[in-house]
C-alpha cells in the first residue's frame, strides 16, 4: 500500500477547514491541521476525530510563527497546502488593517517561505469573490477584471493573488469563493461564528432560534426583481470538495514542470470562481430556509448596508471543464443543513 500524501491544512479547524479535512480523508489524502484558534474551537477536533474514526495529526499555532511552521515542514514533509488561515471579517478589517495585512499577507509570505525552504511547490489558496467588487456584467469570469478592494480584508486577497502569481515556482490553485453556507449533513461540524453573526444565514439561523431578534434585510431598493442582493450561496460540502479536485489538479497536471522547462503557455498560478452559478436575492433565501425547514423567519426590510455590491455570481464554466468540478448541492439543502446545524449548536 502506498503511503498517503501529507497536506498541510492551514485553519484546519475553520467552517471550510473542517469540511474539507474530511473530503481529503474520503478521497485518500492525509491531511495535517495548522489552527490558532482565533475564530475556531478544540471541540471541531473532536468533532472530526467522531467523523474520521481517528484523531487527525493537529498542531495549535499560527501561520506567522516561523520556527513553528519550519517545524511543521521538517516533521511532516506535506506535498501540498492548502491555506484557510485568514482573518475574514470585513467590518473587522476596516477597524484594524494592520492585523488584516499582519494576518493574511504576512502570514502568507512566511509559509510561502517555508514551502520554498522545503521544496513544497503545491498550494490551494483561498481567494474571495470580493476581489470582483461591483462587477459591471454579472455572471462574473475569472477573466472579469478585479475592482479596487472596499475594505482592507478585499485587498489582502488581491495582495495574496498578486503574491501567489509572481512566486511562479509555486503551482497554485486559486479559488475565488462566492458565499459559503450550510453545514456537514450529519450536523457535527459547521459554521461557528464568534458573536453577533455578520453574514446572512448564520444571523437567520441564530433568529430562528431565538438568540436574535429579528433578521434585518439590508435594502429593499436596489434594482432587482425584489429589491434585495443577490448572491451565490454555495454548500460548505461542494466547497469543500472543490478543494479536493484542486488538489488532485495538482498532482497530475504536471503544470510546474512545464513552467520550470520555459514553457510559455502555462502559467503556474490557476483561478476558479467556486460557486453553482446562480444567484438568489435574500428574500428568496428566506422563503427558501422558511420552505425546507417548515420554521418562519421574522425579519424587516431596513436600510442598506455599507459597502454590500448588489449583484454577483459565478461563471462556472471554467471550474466545470477545467477542475472537472460542478456543485451539487441545492439551496433547499444548503438551509436544511444549516438549520440542522444550528440547532445542534
Ligand atoms: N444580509 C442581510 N442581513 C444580514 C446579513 C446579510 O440582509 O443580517 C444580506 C447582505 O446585505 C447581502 C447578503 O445578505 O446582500 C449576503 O451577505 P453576507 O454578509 O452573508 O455575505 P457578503 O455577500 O457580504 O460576503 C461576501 C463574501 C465574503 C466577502 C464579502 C465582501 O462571502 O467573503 O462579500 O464584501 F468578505
Amino acid at each position: 500500500m502506498t503511503a498517503k500524501r501529507n497536506i498541510l491544512v492551514t485553519g484546519g479547524l475553520g467552517f471550510i477547514g473542517s469540511h474539507t479535512v474530511l473530503c481529503l480523508n474520503e478521497a485518500g489524502y492525509n491531511p495535517i491541521i495548522i489552527d490558532n484558534l482565533h475564530n475556531s474551537k478544540i471541540e471541531v477536533l473532536d468533532a472530526l476525530e467522531e467523523l474520521l474514526g481517528y484523531r487527525p495529526v493537529f498542531v495549535q499555532g499560527d501561520v506567522n510563527d516561523e520556527a513553528l511552521i519550519n517545524g511543521l515542514f521538517v516533521t511532516h514533509s506535506p506535498e501540498a497546502v492548502i491555506h484557510f488561515a485568514a482573518h475574514k471579517a470585513v467590518g473587522e478589517s476596516v477597524d484594524n488593517p494592520l492585523m488584516y495585512y499582519q494576518n493574511n499577507v504576512v502570514g502568507l509570505i512566511t509559509l510561502l517561505a517555508a514551502m520554498k525552504a522545503q521544496d513544497c511547490s503545491k498550494m490551494v489558496f483561498s481567494s474571495s469573490c470580493t476581489v470582483y467588487g461591483e462587477p459591471e456584467t454579472v455572471p462574473v469570469k475569472e477573466s472579469t477584471p478585479t475592482r479596487p478592494a472596499a475594505s482592507p480584508y478585499g485587498a489582502t486577497k488581491q495582495m495574496a493573488e498578486v503574491i501567489l502569481k509572481d512566486n511562479n515556482w509555486c503551482e497554485v490553485q486559486c479559488l475565488r469563493y462566492f458565499n459559503p453556507v450550510g453545514a456537514h449533513p450529519t450536523a457535527k461540524i459547521g459554521e461557528l461564528p464568534l458573536g453577533v453573526p455578520n453574514n446572512l444565514i448564520p444571523y437567520l439561523t441564530q433568529t430562528v432560534a431565538g438568540i436574535r431578534e429579528k433578521l434585518t434585510v439590508y435594502g429593499g431598493d436596489y434594482h432587482t426583481a425584489d429589491g434585495t442582493c443577490i448572491r451565490d450561496y454555495i454548500h460548505v460540502m461542494d466547497l469543500a470538495e472543490a478543494h479536493v479536485a484542486a488538489i488532485d489538479r495538482l498532482f497530475t497536471s504536471q503544470r510546474i514542470q512545464k513552467v520550470l522547462e520555459g514553457d510559455p503557455s502555462t502559467d503556474a498560478f490557476e483561478v476558479f470562481n467556486i460557486g453553482t452559478g446562480v444567484g438568489y436575492s435574500v428574500l428568496e433565501v428566506i422563503n427558501a430556509f422558511e420552505k425546507a425547514t417548515g420554521e418562519r423567519v421574522n425579519y424587516s426590510v431596513g436600510n442598506r448596508r455599507a459597502g454590500d455590491v448588489v449583484a454577483v455570481w459565478a461563471d462556472t464554466e471554467k471550474v466545470n471543464q477545467v477542475l472537472g468540478w460542478s456543485a451539487k448541492r441545492d439551496l433547499a439543502t444548503m438551509m436544511k443543513d444549516a438549520w440542522n446545524w444550528q440547532k445542534n449548536c
